[in-house]
């Protein structure tokens, strides 16, 4: 059941599409809060123990317990476990209490989740305006609530095929050479790969959809080539777009009143990295669909694929604060600094960036209605996607685009995927990435990943190969580094041919990753679960932070601290444990439930599958062009009966043409499948 609470005018998000099982409640009284008289806190007493789930990207744990997080989507490049803001704003939990229920607050301003940190007990969600909508959903179990509230917020995006391929990026690449280099680093290597990215060099001075005829003579005949050779260029575009006379997007803009603008209706000048910039009003549907047109311009040169960013929106500068920050500086000459001064005096450009002050004094024309930057800040990320995805529609009818986004709100997962920002080079965000992983999902964004390697600070050759273990089970798989880092290109480590095989491996799982994608998509389940989900009565299960469960399959667990041999593993039921020390090589070791230390070494990947259960693996291929599912090698522990409904399609058209379910079995010592065409190995099987 899903009741749904009116609290005074709130703006339409978009974020529910399915009101089918939505009960609307007119009492203004929910049934599991106290709410204060102000109508913007909702309180609740929560006993020791009980967790709570959710809040898709943000810091700490997967039970979000002990923490104060704030929704509002924010350029922060370093996710410390003290930080309260990334940068989607993902406004649903689930509390697990012995009846659990779900909560979603729909409200495109800033709300905030104190979950028992201020006192120790008690939830206390507190929204900043009076304008939203709060849905509570109750359920049978944690994954029945997850399963209506996704219904009720639609499918996701859903990438094409080659999307799943491994991908690599870097900030940047940032001329024709620089791009073949990397394609022949990879080929050299014989390591797969399907894409390269393109960083904010490849345009003209920062501006979006031009691109620097001086670097990149020819990016139509790049593309063409590179696509030979099965690999996608995937530019960047910026939500900022450059003021300059003569830049056909920008005059354009100004001339149809396209652009966010200041409480008097003059066009709100920021700074991002082409220096002024005017952001695109994405609220506005005539801006979107405008904007969103101009994609065009790369997808006529055979691009496939863009990632949005900077779309928070982030603000080096408003032209405005600026100016303060000058005359507050220039009153301050000469005079004695001291404590306090000295700070308010560095402050005055430290803070001029993202400052609440310009999200307040910028306006939209939400069709006609004047409406503040600030109060509904989480939606602009979410429009600007939302453009380019209904564009793209419209631009490449029937074909699916590679489209992902930096800031999000919930609804924006039908556009497109996320990346998990700009984490850095540590250990603890391997971690971090496993764990918003099923939060994520919970919020119905199913393409996701974080940058593997991570994106700040030098990378080591332990970590990457490390997090690639990790990062070979999220759809989205990409490799990226900031400017000025450490080269991060698998090749460019020392033994190339241990990256080659963990890559390797993740091409063999292709098939099925791509089919758990699309099962948890059309059942609006979740691909990644924590333990808690599926072993509810299980304790101990209840408590693992470092393990998930993939699809009804298996579990991976992977290693996440420098220079260990292994880790401690939970099973909360008996699994076969496949070691795979190369893509093709692997042992195979039944365990029981219960406490277990796998030894790990560096290039080995673990990955546990449920007793009973089957995991489909193909052979490895250098792309997803080439992928076959003309051999699949079967692994499990059959105790009796074991099957698996393998999903394809096409991978490409909107209507997955194609769709095609093939069943494999395993039984009596023996295997086989419903398709004439597959040939089945039992190497990776233990019959009982
Ligand atoms: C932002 C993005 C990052 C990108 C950089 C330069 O920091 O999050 O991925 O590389 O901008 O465009």
């Amino acid at each position: 059941m899903i009741f749904r609470y009116k609290f005074g005018d709130p703006t339409e998000t978009g974020a529910v599409v399915d009101f089918e099982k939505v009960q609307e409640c007119t009492s203004g009284k929910p049934q599991y809060f106290t709410l204060e008289s102000n109508c913007l806190s909702f309180k609740r007493t929560l006993p020791q123990g009980v967790a709570v789930y959710g809040l898709g990207e943000s810091t700490r744990g997967i039970n979000k317990r002990g923490w104060h997080y704030d929704s509002f989507c924010s350029d922060d490049p370093i996710h410390t476990e003290d930080k309260q803001s990334l940068y989607g704003a993902h406004n649903f939990i689930v509390i697990d209490e012995e009846k659990p229920f779900g909560v979603f607050v729909d409200i495109p301003g800033k709300v905030s989740f104190d979950i028992c940190a201020e006192s120790y007990d008690t939830l206390e969600i507190t929204a900043e305006d009076g304008n939203f909508y709060f849905y509570e959903i109750t359920g049978e179990s944690i994954r029945d609530i997850v399963r209506q509230f996704r219904k009720m917020i639609g499918k996701s995006y859903t990438p094409p095929l080659w999307a799943f391929g491994y991908q690599q990026c870097r900030w940047s690449y940032p001329d024709e050479a620089s791009v073949r280099a990397v394609a022949k680093g990879y080929k050299d290597a014989e390591i797969p790969i399907d894409s390269i990215y393109l960083d904010i060099d490849y345009m003209e001075r920062f501006k979006d959809f031009t691109v620097d005829g001086e670097k990149f003579p020819d990016l139509a005949a790049l593309a063409a080539e590179l696509k030979e050779e099965g690999i996608h260029l995937v530019p960047i575009i910026d939500a900022g777009v450059k003021i300059e006379d003569g830049y056909d997007v920008y005059e354009d803009g100004v001339e149809k009143g396209y652009f966010c603008k200041d409480e008097n209706g003059e066009n709100y000048v920021t700074a991002v990295w082409p220096g002024k910039t005017l952001f695109p009003d994405f609220l506005n549907s005539e801006a979107r669909h405008w904007f969103g047109m101009k994609y065009k311009r790369l997808t006529d040169m055979g691009i496939d694929g863009f990632w949005n960013d900077m779309n928070e929106p982030a603000i080096f500068y408003s032209e405005k604060g600026l100016d303060r920050a000058w005359e507050y500086v220039e009153n301050q000459k000469g005079k004695p600094l001291d404590v306090n001064n000295f700070f308010d005096l560095r402050d005055a450009f430290v803070k001029l960036s993202n400052s609440t002050e310009d999200y307040k004094a910028m306006y939209h024309d939400m069709d006609g209605k004047k409406v503040r930057h600030y109060d509904v800040h989480n939606l602009y990320g979410y429009n600007m996607t939302k453009s380019a995805a209904e564009a793209l529609d419209e631009i490449r009818p029937n074909k699916r685009t590679l489209l992902f986004s930096r800031a999000s709100y919930i609804g924006m997962h039908r556009f497109g995927g996320i990346w998990m920002g700009d984490n850095q080079s540590w250990w603890s965000h391997i971690l971090l990435n496993l764990k918003m992983l099923p939060s994520l999902n919970m919020c119905g964004f199913l393409y996701t990943g974080a940058d593997l390697g991570g994106f700040g600070g030098n990378c080591t050759r332990d970590l990457l190969m490390r997090w690639l273990a990790l990062g070979i089970f999220s759809p989205l798989m990409r490799n990226h580094a900031a400017l000025g880092t450490r080269a991060q290109e698998c090749y460019n480590f020392e033994k190339p041919e241990e990256f080659r095989e963990i890559i390797k491996l993740r091409y063999r799982l292709i098939p099925y990753l791509y089919s758990e994608f699309n099962k948890a998509n059309d059942s609006y389940d979740m691909m990644f679960r924590p333990l808690a989900f599926d072993y509810h009565e299980d304790k101990i299960a209840c408590s693992v932070e470092d393990q998930l469960m993939l699809g009804d399959e298996a579990m991976i667990a992977p290693v996440y601290e420098q220079n260990a041999i292994g880790r401690n593993v939970y099973l909360p039921e008996d699994m076969l444990l496949v070691m795979f020390d190369t893509a093709e090589s692997f042992t195979l070791t039944r365990l029981e439930k219960g406490h277990h230390f796998i030894e790990v070494p560096l290039n080995q990947v673990p990955i546990f599958v449920k007793k009973n259960r089957l995991l489909p693996l193909c052979r490895p291929s250098e792309n997803t062009e080439k992928l076959s599912l003309d051999k699949i090698e079967l692994f499990g522990w059959v105790d009796g009966r074991a099957e698996y409904e393998l999903y394809t399609d096409d991978g490409i058209s909107k209507q997955n043409k194609g769709e095609r379910i093939i069943k494999f079995t395993a039984e009596n010592g023996r295997v086989y499948s419903d398709c004439d065409d597959t040939e089945l190995s039992d190497g990776g099987v233990c019959f009982d």
